[in-house]
């Protein structure tokens, strides 16, 4: 399998050329909902970024905010404050009309559920053909783009069946091919694996892997799939709307708060269960924290 096509390789040259300069960056992200007359505070002070050809796992317990994250790096949802810097352009100024072509031409969205990604009565064929439609490329380079995509995904001989008809798995492929269908510089998937068998999640992985190697993609993954994370290169776990931790090559990091707190990882809280009162020292350059054992003594703080 190959996803490179004649005219997408002096593209994906000049993406690989920018490794380790930032594609995207947001700075203090705040998001509230409004639901039923209340607030629900989605994000609270979100610092997140990710370089070219980079390809990042956003992890999370159910609830925390990774799908809020998606929307508003993808420019659906505006921030309630903050900002997004999306290769030098900074997202939360542009008009309706400019963010529809930011997301045609520079970003390619799986969402959370292969369904909601495709046209159920069309075919696998009109699907991959409708983005590159409304991005206004000419038919020969559409024809050729959607065979490359749709023998990559293993999909040729499905080309005229309709979704209905395609299994889950083949499906969640499809959505990935509709995604990278104008090749952008990013894509960003919403747990683009849940509900597959592990053949399919490895395959899925692979396609990734395959974006990002033959046309430079930079990818950003919600998921909550320990194979999907480990094959990223970096993870960050969001908790209660704020980065908790960041992952690289197996190790696994603690990241402080906007307002200096920490949470801790679930191994620690053998030795510091919720509620527990602990003294924090600073020695040099180390924080150590002492858990007193019960509750604080009087006259020595706390009320
Ligand atoms: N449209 C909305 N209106 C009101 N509240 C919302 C809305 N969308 C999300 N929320 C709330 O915002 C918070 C973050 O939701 P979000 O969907 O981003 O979480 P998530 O990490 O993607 O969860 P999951 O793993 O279940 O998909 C949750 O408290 C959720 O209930
Ligand atoms: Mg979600």
């Amino acid at each position: 399998m190959s996803l490179v096509a004649e005219r997408a390789q002096g593209v994906a040259d000049g993406r690989r050329a920018r490794a380790g300069e930032r594609l995207l960056a947001c700075e203090g992200l705040f998001h509230l909902y409004m639901l039923e007359g209340r607030e629900v505070v989605a994000l609270q002070g979100v610092d997140f970024g990710v370089d070219w050809g980079e390809m990042v796992a956003l992890l999370g317990p159910s609830g925390s905010g990774k799908s809020t994250m998606l929307a508003i790096l993808g420019g659906l949802e505006r921030p309630s404050a903050g900002r997004v810097v999306l290769d030098g352009i900074d997202v939360s100024r542009l008009s309706e009309a400019q963010l529809t072509v930011l997301r045609r031409r520079r970003l390619g969205f799986v969402w959370q559920g292969a369904a909601r990604n495709l046209l159920p009565h069309a075919s696998a064929w009109e699907n991959l053909d409708l983005p590159m439609v409304l991005a206004g490329l000419p038919a020969a380079r559409r024809r050729k783009r959607a065979k490359v995509l749709l023998d990559a995904v293993d999909l040729g001989a499905q080309r005229g069946k309709p979704i209905r008809a395609l299994s889950g798995g083949e499906q969640q492929r499809l959505a990935v091919a509709v995604a990278l269908a104008n090749n952008p510089p990013l894509l960003l998937a919403d747990e683009p694996t849940s509900q597959l068998d592990r053949a399919n999640v490895r395959r899925v992985v692979e396609l990734l892997k395959e974006a990002r190697d033959d046309l430079g993609t930079t990818v950003v993954v919600v998921t909550h799939d320990a194979e999907v994370a480990a094959a990223m290169d970096r993870t960050v776990t969001i908790r209660d709307g704020r980065v908790s931790a960041e992952g690289r090559g197996g190790a696994e990091y603690a990241v402080v708060g906007p307002t200096g707190s920490l949470h801790l990882p679930a191994h620690a809280l053998d030795v510091l269960p919720p509620g527990a009162r602990v003294v924090v020292e600073v020695e040099g350059d180390q924080v150590v924290l002492k858990p007193t054992d019960g509750a604080i003594p009087p006259g020595e703080g706390g009320s």
